[in-house]
């Protein structure tokens, strides 16, 4: 057994992640006076939040009509119909409650001349339950608003009290022996000690998982930690298949060009400088779902139709815009349009390619964000303790494809969610919980077999096989055969865990170790995503299944749950298809969301 001395903490609730959601659930138990830790990997104003660029979606109403049951219909829409209903009401229904909650906390957004908040337009997003114009929902702090959330949430936890643990990892979660969490191990990477967390509740916000892929907007800290933590206590995996590609990351770089650039009016080119979008989407054009256009864009390329010295990606056009407007509200983008592709938006067309962006599956939560464990009698069976909220959870609130702006939406409504909820199920009087030695010492073990893995194969090269097949047969098309051989590659990559070599046995910034920690975390993600993908037999949002054009709802409106056993093991669970809000209470007609064929 490994020998590690190591520091125990005591607190109510322990959140592990400092972005969005994580700080929004510090912040809320933080207030309510429960004692909060908050472990960050990175500083918190550093999270991946940090890069969310064209804003948070409510229905405000502030530039045109606007009511939350259109925004609700829109993000059923968007998700294929795999979101469930109560969860897409809640978040539809609390937005704007949530948004003024955050611009009373300080966020710096844009303004109208009348000093409202300002809001653009973004994909999928529209009136009149889809019949309508498009509108204009998603509320801006130019195109840098995650990272004004970020850095007034960090502020007002500070201010409520919470305590961080910042470049602390979370290595493991602490289970009973009758399967309740009772926090988390963590190892200071500053001063290489070792940190036991004993907590009542115990959040994961520790976003997605984009790193498996080898072309991404998520910043190398989205490893899907929370995912791994969970995977290895038994606790399934929710809809893994859905993995988005946002249409506008920058040609080669990967870096995202937000989809308010569109908002604002830009628009896409093929070879032939054909604005291609209005044949694929006639009404809204450009401004179609993400899932949708980048499908498109694949398939002009694909088509011949792409643009460059290979032909193989498309043009953004912003040059059209005047100047002023570019500088106002596209600031940060010109930037990195300079940086990143070397040009002058204000002249020049930027080359684009759709790359992954976001993970709609993830832990699976109720719309609190507890932690599911569900079993063929009990489908929302609670894992009690834990709790997931953000891109790592599966609430399931975006289904088969998340729309645009309902991401910083999310880490808000539901961070908020689930420091509500904890305000009632944690007795802040009772004694925390006597831990279990044996969870502890089994973490301690599997760190310190990492620490010194003696294997043939470094983290690096291992690293880049999985995001190499998860690139090639996960992709934005699939068909069986890609699949099946991402099947088959996949499981051959996680199997070369057991030789991987880690060369630096320190334990202070030992970043060797760090990233085949995240490397563990990161293999059964991508194995769920591509035996999840190929169990699938139709499409549906951002799972485009060649062989299975088509949706079916009779046999595939349902959640898939990846269990890691050695293999993936994979079970269903039927997708919630009741309102919180009666008709005649005010709530949604169930007639206007029911399922039909999606066209923009
Ligand atoms: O395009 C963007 O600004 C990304 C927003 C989002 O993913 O919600």
């Amino acid at each position: 057994m490994a020998a590690y001395d190591y520091e125990t903490h005591e607190y109510d609730v322990v959140v592990v992640g400092a972005g969005g959601s994580g700080l929004r659930a510090t912040l809320g138990m933080a207030e309510q006076g429960l004692r909060t830790a908050c472990i960050t990997k990175v500083f918190p104003t550093r999270s991946h939040t940090v890069a969310a660029q064209g804003g948070i979606a409510a229905s405000l109403g502030n530039m045109g009509p606007d009511h939350w049951q259109w925004h609700m219909y829109d993000t059923v829409k968007g998700s294929d119909w795999l979101g469930d209903t109560d969860a897409m009401e809640y978040l539809a229904r609390e937005a704007p409650k949530a948004v003024y909650e955050l611009e009373h906390y300080g966020v710096p957004f844009s303004r109208t001349e009348e000093g409202k908040i300002y809001q653009r337009p973004f994909g999928g997003h529209t009136t009149e339950f889809g019949e309508g114009p498009p509108v204009q929902r998603t509320c801006a702090a130019a195109d840098r608003t995650g990272h004004a959330i970020l850095h007034t949430l960090y502020g007002q936890s500070l201010k409520n009290n919470a305590e961080f643990y910042i470049e602390y990892f979370a290595t493991d979660l602490i289970m009973s022996e009758d399967g309740s969490c009772q926090g988390v191990v963590a190892w200071n990477l500053e001063d290489g000690s070792i940190h036991v967390f004993n907590a009542k509740m115990t959040v994961l916000a520790t976003g997605g998982y984009g790193r498996a892929y080898f072309s991404a907007t998520s910043a190398h800290t989205c490893t899907g930690d929370g995912g791994g933590m969970v995977a290895r206590q038994g606790l399934p995996l929710q809809d893994m298949e859905f993995v988005q590609f946002h249409p506008t990351g920058i040609y080669g770089a990967g870096c995202l060009i937000t989809e308010g650039a569109r908002g604002e009016g830009g628009y896409l080119t093929n070879s032939e400088g054909e604005r291609f979008m209005e044949r694929y989407a006639p009404t809204y054009k450009d401004l179609a779902s993400r899932d949708v256009v980048s499908r498109c864009m694949t398939m002009e390329i694909r088509d011949g139709r792409g643009v460059g010295a290979e032909g193989d990606h498309i043009h953004l056009h912003l040059n059209h815009l005047p100047p002023e407007t570019l500088a106002e509200r596209l600031p940060g983008i010109s930037e990195s349009a300079r940086i990143f592709a070397g040009v002058d938006v204000t002249k020049e067309p930027i080359p684009v390619l759709p790359t992954v962006h976001y993970n709609m599956g993830g832990i699976p939560t109720n719309y609190w964000g507890e932690v599911l464990n569900p079993t063929e009698g009990d489908p929302d069976r609670i894992a009690p303790g834990l709790m997931a909220v953000g891109e790592a959870g599966c609430a399931s609130v975006h289904g088969a494809n998340r729309l645009g702006s309902n991401s910083l939406i999310d880490l808000v409504v539901f961070g908020r969610a689930a420091a509500i909820k904890a305000g009632e199920v944690v007795d802040a009087e009772a004694p925390n919980p006597t831990l279990n030695k044996a969870s502890v010492d089994k973490a301690l073990d599997r760190f310190d077999n990492l620490r010194h893995a003696k294997g043939e194969t470094s983290t690096a090269e291992l690293r880049l096989e999985m995001q190499k097949t998860m690139q090639q047969d996960a992709a934005v098309f699939r068909t069986d055969k890609t699949l099946a051989e991402g099947v088959e590659k996949m499981y051959a990559v996680a199997g070369k865990i057991d030789d991987v070599s880690v060369t630096d046995r320190s334990m202070i910034w030992n970043s060797d170790l760090m990233e085949t920690l995240e490397l563990t975390n990161l293999l059964p993600n991508a194995l769920a995503t591509v035996v999840s993908a190929e169990a699938r037999k139709e499409s549906r949002g951002a799972h485009a299944h060649e062989d299975y054009p088509d949706r079916d709802d009779e046999n595939w409106r349902q959640h898939s749950l990846a269990w890691m056993n050695g293999k993936v093991d994979l079970t269903y669970r039927p997708v919630h298809l009741n309102p919180l809000m009666g008709h005649n209470e005010g709530g949604i007609d169930l007639k206007k969301i029911a399922p039909k064929a999606r066209v923009y």
